[in-house]
């Protein structure tokens, strides 16, 4: 069976605003890496090589991201989506390219810990209709809900006001061609979007074999800021230490990573912790759980349970910042001069917490 790989990383990220108002949702990186990434190596591991990605508003800066997948060893084709119309809709734009080909869709935005080596196994073996990954949430309500009956899903509804489950759809799918003619006979949701859900409902009307799989690792969808910091906290968690960048006169516990060209001095630093190339970090404590990108500069302040991206200044902070993310190039600085008052300019739909 020739499998291709579907990466959907069109949409607007409106929960993760104002980050998203200059840049995709999936760029936005976890541990340093941007979330696309972790989905194209996730297709690799499993022997996919051919991956088409949908790109929507944001597609020049995916497609500088990511560029032609020779990094990774895989060929991306980037197919254009003219607006997000939903999920559905984005497979009906790859039909071309997916041909007669099944494929593995994945959301340009999850993030799953173990990988889907295993999984692609058994849907090349048994050969089902579909294959999808379910896993028990809280808050089914936010999700794709399934209802099953022991081992087979009787119904898919999407983001249900009553979930009749507590089972979410995860955000990656195994699909044969039988995909696009239900993705055809559907109608949009309420929220106006060709729902996949509905399209594997559909299947499942028809009396195709939908096998269900219960994910047990763990699974991230980083649509949020609560989602992008625990995502975060999870990656680090599995990372070694590795010092290549210099460090001195500083207290190192814990597994930190120091990429190269980093400085840190006279710190006290407490993994698990990245710190980006070029970044400099001084005078400063960095907690458990905190990722610093690439050319970041952080001094006289304490920082803990945060991502702060590329080329921002945290400098002179009174207190420490934890739960935060920061935005590539943002200023957070102390000023000497009088009235001593806050100064702010903060773009659209952008939040502070002052203490
Ligand atoms: O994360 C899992 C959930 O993902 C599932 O439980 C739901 O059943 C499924 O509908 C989906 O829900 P979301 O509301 O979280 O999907 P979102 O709009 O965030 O889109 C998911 C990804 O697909 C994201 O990377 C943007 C991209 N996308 C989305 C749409 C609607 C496209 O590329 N094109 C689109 O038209």
């Amino acid at each position: 069976m020739n499998l291709k790989g579907l990466i959907l990383s069109g949409g607007t990220g409106t929960r993760l605003r104002p980050i998203t108002h200059t840049s995709a949702k999936q760029l936005v990186p976890v541990a340093n890496k941007p979330v696309l990434f972790y989905a194209i190596e996730a297709l690799k591991n499993a022997g996919i090589t051919d991956i088409g990605i949908i790109v929507g508003d944001t597609a020049a800066e995916i497609e500088s991201a990511a560029g032609d997948g020779s990094r990774w060893g895989v060929r991306i084709t980037y197919i254009p989506q003219e607006a997000p119309l939903g999920l559905a809709h984005a497979v009906l734009t790859a039909e071309e390219y997916l041909g007669e080909d099944s494929f593995v869709m994945y959301l340009g935005d999850n993030l799953l810990r173990d990988g889907i080596e295993g999984l692609v196994e058994s849907f090349v073996k048994n050969e089902p209709d579909a294959l999808i990954l379910l896993q028990e949430v809280p808050n089914p309500e936010a999700y794709g809900v399934a209802e099953c009956r022991g081992d087979t899903v009787v119904r898919l509804v999407e983001k249900p006001a009553e979930p009749k489950s507590n089972l979410a759809l995860v955000g990656i799918y195994m699909f044969t061609p039988l995909i696009h003619q239900c993705a055809k006979e559907i109608k949009p949701s309420a929220r106006g979007e060709l729902e996949i859900t509905d399209a594997i409902q559909r299947l499942i009307d028809e009396g195709k074999q939908v096998d269900a799989h219960v994910v047990h690792g763990w699974w991230k969808d980083t649509g949020k800021l609560e989602d992008m910091l625990e995502a975060n906290r999870l990656i680090l968690d599995a990372l070694e230490g590795e010092i290549r960048g210099e460090v001195a006169d500083s207290e190192i516990h814990g597994r930190v990573i120091v990429e190269e060209g980093a400085r840190v001095s006279s710190c006290t630093i407490r993994g698990p912790v990245i710190i980006g190339k070029d970044a400099v970090v001084h005078d400063s404590y960095i907690g458990p759980y905190t990722s610093i990108d690439c050319e970041v500069e952080i001094r006289n302040s304490e920082i803990e349970h945060s991502i702060i991206l590329a080329q921002s200044k945290v400098i002179d902070l009174r207190r420490r910042m934890e739960g935060s993310l920061i935005g590539r190039n943002v200023r957070i600085l102390r000023l000497d001069h009088k009235p001593e008052a806050y100064r702010f300019m903060l773009g659209d739909n952008s939040w502070i917490g002052i203490v």
